[in-house]
């Protein structure tokens, strides 16, 4: 199967490191034109500049911080005042761990401000250029916790459960158009998120980090963490035109890790 996306505009959340910046230059790979969106410029400038462009596409980037929804909402609209965007990543940081019961209520509205309504607003701006143009992929970067909860991550697992029932909701609305919304669920991926988990996680038990990632391992069929790029393949696929008949889906890419259907 060969994937070609030319001629096509994939705006790319979350795309300044690990699995966004992946999915970002997958998609370039397959001849889109990639628009970068998150909050250091001067990340963002390093991955355009390795984005492909062997095809003559044209590469760009917006900035925002996803803490502030109002500077997003902002961001997004100016762009879409002249751009059609015909793929959409919905992807941003991680919430932070810990048990639900000592969650504040800050964290979840921070949460949910950042992957729920963020996700929602820039749906909302894209959705006119996509409906017009005959062509729409919206792509959501969640987790396996929409399928069972992780140990630890009280609020994330809570905003992630939001966040599926959100796209699940949108896919059944937009599916007469043939505008497709789907969930990537990555497992434990090698990333700076990945990284950051398994330290907290030593430091809190007062275990040395490969202890830990041990520990992860064995609960991972393959015996290994998954790579960015197997996360970004699945990604690419749902965003090609071979896809037009998947929506309302969660791809599931964990090893083997998840331990239902
Ligand atoms: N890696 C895993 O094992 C794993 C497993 C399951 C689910 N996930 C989820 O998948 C998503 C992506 O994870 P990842 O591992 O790729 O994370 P990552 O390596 O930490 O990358 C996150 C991306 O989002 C950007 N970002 C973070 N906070 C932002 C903010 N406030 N405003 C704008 N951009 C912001 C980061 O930019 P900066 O460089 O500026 O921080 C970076 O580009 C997350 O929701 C994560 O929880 C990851």
């Amino acid at each position: 199967m060969i994937i070609n996306l030319e001629n096509k505009n994939a705006l790319v959340c979350g795309s300044s490191d690990g699995i966004g910046r992946s999915i970002a230059l997958g998609l370039a790979a397959a001849g889109a034109n990639v628009t970068l969106f998150a909050r250091n410029a001067e990340k963002l400038g390093k991955v355009m500049a390795e984005l492909d462009s062997s095809k003559g596409q044209q590469h760009a980037m917006l900035v925002a911080d996803f803490s502030d929804t109002n500077a997003v909402k902002l961001a997004i609209e100016t762009a879409c005042l002249s751009n059609v965007y015909h793929i959409l990543v919905n992807n941003t940081g991680g919430p932070p761990g810990g048990p639900i019961t000592n969650a504040t209520t800050e964290a979840f509205y921070a949460a949910l401000n950042a992957h729920l309504i963020n996700n929602h607003q820039i749906t909302q701006a894209v959705l006119p250029g996509m409906s017009k143009s005959g062509y729409g992929r919206i792509i959501n970067v969640i987790s396996t916790s929409v399928k069972i909860p992780l140990k630890g991550l009280g609020v994330s697992n809570t905003t992630r459960g939001a966040v599926a029932s959100w796209s699940k909701t949108l896919s059944l609305e937009l599916a007469p158009q043939g505008i497709t919304v789907n969930n990537v669920l990555p497992g434990a991926t090698s990333t700076g998120r990945l990284s950051s988990i398994i330290e907290t996680k030593a430091n809190k038990g007062g275990h040395a980090i490969t202890e830990v990632e041990q520990e992860m391992l064995a609960e991972i069929p393959m015996g290994r963490f998954g790579t960015p790029d197997e996360v970004a393949n699945a990604a690419v696929f749902l965003a090609s035109q071979q896809a037009a008949y998947i929506t309302g889906t969660n791809m599931v890419i964990d090893g083997g890790r998840t331990g239902c259907l």
